[in-house]
């Protein structure tokens, strides 16, 4: 993980990073962050967890055990009075649904889930040739049963000005070969936060955005082939911003700024976090 998923993004000029003071404007807010004992969702659990909110650590595998319980600790340690719980449970599963959702409304003094962020994800890559069932559904069942499924049971314990932030990627608009069924997967979130947006919006207060990160420096994006990691390469060092690989840190904090008070104004969005990839 980097220094940033610790809240350390700042720099002071001599390479050491430096913490970043965080508003404490999810004081009382609880969030479920799928698949937040690694990776993005480590980050994004961290970060709201800094900005005081408590938050249901989510995690499916046993080696995911030692690694969430940091990321509580972290949690609960970090000053703010955020509270925080850990959960083995699988997103796709309707009782791993409903363990999230009970173990948000245990850390909740007011019985409410105030935001939920879909991060659990499945990403392998295979050419249109020889995709099968079986991995077309492993993917689909992460990236899109689970979120439609877990917000239906989320959404009476939310109350107005709730959030829901969906993770989706650059793969969704870029035809990137070796994608047809994450990148179908990934646009889906897209689509879920333009329909939820006006489904949730008047009728519950509720705002949905998606944050599309590029390549960003997880086990996930490791996991890729080497074929893989080299076709994409020219592409990580044409990125508008800077010619590298994103950080979780890089993405942690728009979702942040998704779950915060400020952002009423902004939902039925997908926010870029991927250093200006999609211009291309
Ligand atoms: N890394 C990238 O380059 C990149 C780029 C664009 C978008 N994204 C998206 O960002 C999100 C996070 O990716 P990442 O790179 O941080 O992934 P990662 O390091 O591979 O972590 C994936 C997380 O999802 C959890 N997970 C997987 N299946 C699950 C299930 N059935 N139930 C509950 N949790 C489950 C894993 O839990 P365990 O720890 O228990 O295994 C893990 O915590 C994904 O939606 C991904 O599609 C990633």
């Amino acid at each position: 993980m980097s220094p940033a998923a610790n809240g350390s993004n700042g720099s002071n000029g001599h390479g050491v990073a430096v913490p970043t003071p965080k508003p404490l404007d999810l004081v009382g807010k609880t969030a479920i962050v799928t698949g937040s004992a690694r990776g993005i969702g480590a980050a994004c659990a961290l970060e709201l967890g800094q900005r005081g909110a408590n938050v249901v650590v989510n995690y499916t595998s046993a080696k995911s055990k030692g690694p969430a319980d940091k990321i509580a600790s972290q949690i609960t340690s970090n000053g703010t009075g955020a509270k925080a719980i850990t959960v083995q449970a699988d997103v796709v599963a309707n009782e791993g649904q409903q363990a999230l959702v009970d173990a948000a409304l245990s850390l909740s003094s007011s019985k409410s889930i105030n935001i939920l962020v879909h991060n659990a994800g499945h990403g392998d890559d295979c050419y249109l040739t020889d995709v099968t069932e079986d991995f077309y559904r492993i993917q689909t069942d992460i990236n899109m049963k689970a979120p439609i499924f877990l917000t239906q049971k989320a959404l009476p314990h939310m109350p107005r000005s709730s959030r829901i932030v969906l993770i989706s990627s650059c793969s969704a608009r870029m035809g990137v070969p070796q994608q047809t069924v994450y990148a179908a997967s990934k646009a889906a979130t897209e689509a879920f936060a333009r329909v939820w947006a006006t489904e949730l919006g008047q009728s519950r207060g509720i705002t949905v955005n998606c944050v599309n990160p590029g390549p960003v420096a997880t086990d996930m994006y490791y996991a890729s082939s080497q074929e893989f990691l080299d076709e994409l390469k020219p592409l990580v060092d044409s990125t508008p911003a800077e010619g590298r690989v994103g950080e979780v840190g890089d993405v942690a904090p728009i979702v942040g700024f998704l779950c915060s008070e400020e952002s009423r104004w902004v939902t039925g969005s997908t926010v870029s976090a991927n250093g200006g990839l999609l211009f291309h």
